[in-house]
């Protein structure tokens, strides 16, 4: 067994099977998650939202350490859309309590096991304590060189594509360019994603077919994964599961196959 998970994984469990069957060598190397279905999974069990959304937590939990172990190099949670504000107000403080409460409780583990943690979106946009807890944490973890981990919070696609064009049109002016000379590549450079290896992976829980304004540029040739499950539900064997599928796919990027 892949020795990183030979401490938590019984030899003839249904995971272990699952993850000798994993190729290793071919793991997608940027997987974007819609997290979604908290609200539906708690209301299943006639508890409060929130609850679903503690439970979520876990299943946070659960994907980071899975996916440091696997040594998988970046993934992109969906937490919290700029759309997100229209909730209850008990469900938006809750929220964003619980954001403050776990970036604190797990950020040394976090640390541990080297990821790096990065939030991306409209931050300023977010309660100041709220902005210092999660600062606190990028600090902690800007040099560690394992799984880069960004968590989407007050974030749209299309707000990022206008804040990415006017950066590059302010870029290109200082320079004394022109229009002509716009290109993807400024906008790519300006993305919250700059640097990090191509979406290649977007998974989304609880089966709605739809992006909801998540990594709209990212997504363009990602390997796009829906499934049923609930995301308090989408733990090692959902993901596992998820990582198989996406090695099933035949990535063609417009071409032909080639053999
Ligand atoms: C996703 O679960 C979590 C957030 C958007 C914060 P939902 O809260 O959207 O759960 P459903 O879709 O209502 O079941
Ligand atoms: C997408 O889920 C946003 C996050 C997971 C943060 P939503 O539940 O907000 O999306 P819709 O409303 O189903 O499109
Ligand atoms: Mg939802």
């Amino acid at each position: 067994m892949h020795e990183n998970f030979a401490e938590i994984l019984e030899p003839d469990s249904e995971e272990a099977e699952m993850l000798s069957q994993i190729d290793l060598g071919r793991l997608p190397n940027h997987v974007a998650i819609i997290m979604d279905g908290n609200g539906r999974w708690a209301k299943l069990r006639g508890k409060p939202r929130l609850y679903g959304h503690k439970e979520g937590a876990e299943s946070v939990r659960s994907i980071l350490d899975t996916f440091a172990r696997l040594e998988i190099k970046a993934v992109t949670l969906y937490a919290f859309s700029t759309e997100n504000w229209k909730r209850p107000e008990d469900e938006v403080k809750g929220l964003m309590e619980m954001l403050k409460y776990y970036i604190n409780k797990e950020i040394d583990e976090v640390n541990e096991n080297k990821i790096r943690f990065k939030a991306i979106g409209d931050i300023k946009g977010l309660a100041e304590d709220v902005q210092r807890e999660i600062h606190d944490a990028e600090e902690l973890t800007k040099d560690n060189t394992g799984t880069k981990l960004s968590v989407a919070l007050n974030y749209g696609g299309r707000a990022e594509i206008v804040e990415a064009c006017k950066k590059a049109f302010e870029e290109i002016s200082r320079n004394g360019g022109s229009i002509e000379d716009f290109s993807e590549k400024h906008i790519e450079q300006n993305l919250y994603t700059h640097g990090l290896p191509e979406v290649d992976f977007m998974i989304r829980t609880s089966g709605e077919m739809r992006i909801s304004n998540f990594l709209l540029w990212q997504v363009a040739y990602s390997e796009i994964y829906v499934t049923e499950t609930l995301f308090p539900d989408f733990r090692r064997k959902e993901i596992f599961k998820a990582i198989l599928e996406f090695q099933k796919r035949d990535r063609r990027f417009g071409g032909v196959k080639q053999n």
